[in-house]
């Protein structure tokens, strides 16, 4: 099913107002996004060329798949996620090369929304919704769907036993309340137009409270590698967040 049609798409201001909002409260986790961001493209480039087919699963209002079709604009992309208040916002502004797809990453026919044969799949702060065996069924349908020598990333909190203190310290958000995601919500609550979305969402996530399984970026390998890539490790650290990288 596509997601609704944005509830805003009269107000595109508003819509960025909330996207912009968004982008704060994720640099609030995370401030260092930009730098995982860059370094997601760059790696990308190094290994596979500029990627022509490139998914963002649990990619939200759409600020990454955004700036990779910003970075590679003969690329197509395509978003995929649950949550329809966020999937209108993406498709209410994304750029025409991005195809916004509502997909529940738990549900193994994810795929048949998607398509196959990406050179490029990412997954930012997503993972973390789900538990373990999801996340191993879906490096297993990660691994089939895509082109043959094309890349993962994924990236989340993914602490590391042995990390030292100084590393560590990185680690505390701006927000580590998450005062401000609820902030943006509340804000979201008081826009009329967003009323039949919130509540289609309310119902959606009533009975998938986020699993906040957060473990090392080993557990990512090896759960990488017995979906069957060949290689899986780091590609990136700031404190307590990091980037796995898997083909
Ligand atoms: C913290 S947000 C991150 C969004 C985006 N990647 C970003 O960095 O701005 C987590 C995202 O995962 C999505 N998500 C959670 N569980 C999901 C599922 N089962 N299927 C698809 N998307 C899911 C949420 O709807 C949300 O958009």
């Amino acid at each position: 099913m596509p997601p609704t049609a944005p509830p805003t798409a009269s107000h595109p201001a508003g819509v960025a107002g909330h996207r912009a909002a968004w982008n704060t409260v994720m640099a609030g986790f995370l401030p260092a996004l930009p730098d995982l961001e860059q370094a997601i493209m760059t790696t990308a480039e190094r290994l596979t060329g500029p990627p022509a087919r490139i998914l963002d699963l649990g990619g939200g209002p759409g600020l990454l798949a955004e700036r990779l079709a910003t970075r590679w604009p003969s690329a197509r992309v395509t978003l995929a996620d649950l949550d329809p208040v966020l999937l209108a916002l993406a498709a209410a502004t994304v750029p025409p090369s991005v195809t916004v797809v509502e997909a529940d990453l738990t549900d193994p026919s994810w795929p048949t929304r998607t398509g196959t044969g990406y050179h490029l799949v990412t997954a930012v702060m997503t993972v973390h919704y789900l538990d373990p065996a999801a996340i191993r069924c879906l490096y297993a349908a990660i691994r089939r769907i895509l082109h043959p020598g094309g890349l993962l990333v994924v990236a989340d909190v993914m602490p590391d036993d042995g990390l030292p203190a100084m590393m560590r310290a990185l680690a505390t958000p701006a927000d580590p309340s998450g005062d401000s995601w609820s902030q943006w919500w509340a804000v979201l609550a008081a826009v009329p137009e967003f009323g039949d979305l919130l509540r289609r969402r309310a119902e959606i996530f009533r009975d998938r409270p986020p699993a906040e399984f957060t473990p090392a970026v080993s557990w990512h390998a090896a759960a990488a590698r017995a979906a069957g890539f060949t290689e899986a490790g780091a590609l990136w650290r700031h404190g307590r967040h990091a980037a796995l990288a898997a083909r």
